[in-house]
């Protein structure tokens, strides 16, 4: 009877919150014991989709798992709720890591701006029920940074588990009502707890905004734990580069006028991640902001450069990447600290960025360092290139970047009650960066020694890992 009833108001949640849309603008948090049903409900259910970015602003994924034996990568897509005048995407069909199921990926194109749309999967044994897409204008746009979701599992609680969907599913919630502009969602990693849990992913594809939200996610040491990641993911031009092993890859994609370069810094494999770069920038030269996304913090609050185990090497392996193509901003995760550099170049400080002031053409790259959802665990540093700190790291916080004209705003605020924390304007209207300098030709000729010190670092790194049993 218990199950019937937990069954019953699961289904009646879902059905309010799709009979309001389920749009941005409307949508409500649900209580605790709302979520615990609707967590109930959908905890062995290993077929969630994720909504993943396109390689640009005109494209869609979809991701999900279905039965071995009936499975058919399709998606409908209409612009009637009714499904009507839908038409088909056709995708592919990849292995699972389980006997029983697959992984269908679907590429969708086309998508308009401004626009309603309805989509639905097949499930294995029947379409879907019908979830809405909106898009969002394309020139002038704003997306989203939410950092370390971190979601455990494997190893935790069922009851852990739900606490952690419930403040994952809080903070978007928030997020999401009180910007329901957004256009999709970007995660600098450690997305999950173990890497190695079917329901960490389950759990992180739970909130019912995620149907209407598209996401791309980047690896954290924490994915890296296990290959998980693999199975769950659709992200646009992924970058398998020539050194690259297991889970490694990095992917970009462009969205109105930005690039966006996603690496996996848990590689330190330096020429994949520079020939990354050079290719996604000689493909999209025209676009007038750069934005890289790797996990591990580089100059935010905290550890970051300096660190020992890390820090020392990413900061010699990334920061000649970003320098060299005059990446705008990059935004980290892992310390579990919310905080920003100023204008950044060479790893030294070049000029100020302070909260609510508006910069014209400024030299050097912001560093923005993302808090984490589920995980608090943190310290912190007194150093000399943070710029805005924001203490309280056990309060969750969720960024947004806005691009209207030639400016990019980047705000945040806190993830319970949305706060504005911190505020940093820039207005690019000269094409310097757009021409590649002698000096940043310079930097990447130099750059061929890092390349040759990564690649040894990466085969002593496989024997080091190989023996410890997975990354940190
Ligand atoms: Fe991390």
């Amino acid at each position: 009877m218990k199950k019937v009833l937990a069954i019953v108001l699961a289904t009646l949640i879902l059905v309010s919150a799709f009979a309001i849309g389920t749009s941005a603008d409307t949508v409500k948090k649900l209580t605790r014991e709302e979520w615990d049903t609707l967590y109930n409900s959908l905890k062995d259910d290993n077929t969630l989709p994720m909504l993943c970015v396109g390689a640009d602003q005109t494209q869609l994924g979809l991701v999900w798992h279905a039965p071995k034996d009936s499975a058919k990568a399709e998606v409908r897509l209409a612009k009637s709720e009714s499904m009507a005048d839908y038409v088909t995407f056709t995708g592919v069909i990849d292995p699972a890591d389980n006997d029983t199921q697959v992984v269908c990926r679907v590429d969708i194109t086309g998508i308009e701006e401004n626009t309603t749309y309805f989509y639905q999967w097949y499930t294995g044994t029947e379409w879907s029920g019908t979830y809405e897409y909106k898009s969002k204008s394309f020139d002038s746009y704003k997306m989203m940074v939410i950092g370390d979701i971190q979601i455990g599992g494997q190893t935790e609680s069922a009851e852990k588990q739900s606490e952690d969907g419930y403040t994952w599913n809080s903070v978007l919630t928030e997020a999401m009502s009180k910007n329901p502009d957004i256009s999709f969602l970007l995660s600098p990693g450690d997305n999950t707890s173990t890497g190695k849990g079917d329901n960490e992913w389950q759990t992180l594809l739970m909130p019912p905004l995620v149907r209407n939200l598209p996401m791309a996610l980047a690896i954290g040491n924490h994915d890296k734990k296990g290959m998980k990641y693999d199975y769950f993911t659709h992200m646009p031009n992924e970058f398998y580069g020539e050194y690259f092993t297991g889970l490694d890859r990095d992917f970009y994609f462009r969205y109105g006028d930005t690039l966006y370069l996603v690496f996996d810094a848990t590689s330190a494999s330096a020429a994949d991640h520079m020939a990354m770069a050079k290719q996604a920038v000689s493909e999209h030269k025209d676009a007038k902001w750069r934005i890289a996304v790797m996990h591990q913090a580089l100059f935010g609050p905290g550890y970051g450069n300096i660190d020992p185990e890390t820090g020392i090497l990413l900061n010699a392996v990334f920061t000649p990447i970003f320098d060299s193509y005059d990446v705008d901003l990059v935004l980290t995760g892992h310390s579990h600290l919310q905080g920003r550099s100023h204008f950044m170049y060479e790893s030294s400080v070049v000029g100020k960025a302070e909260s609510g002031v508006a910069y014209a053409n400024p030299k050097g790259t912001i560093y923005l360092n993302s808090n984490a959802v589920c995980d608090h665990e943190s310290f912190t540093l007194p150093l000399p290139h943070v710029a805005y700190e924001f203490a309280e790291n056990d309060v969750t916080t969720y960024t947004t970047i806005e691009f209207y004209g030639d400016t990019m705003k980047i705000k945040t605020f806190r993830g319970d009650n949305s706060e504005l924390l911190d505020e940093i304007s820039i207005l690019k209207n000269d094409d310097e960066k757009k021409e590649d300098s002698f000096l940043n030709r310079l930097h990447r000729f130099f750059y061929k020694f890092v390349e040759l010190c990564g690649r040894i670092y990466q085969e002593i790194d496989k024997i080091v890992v190989a023996n410890r049993g997975g990354h940190f």
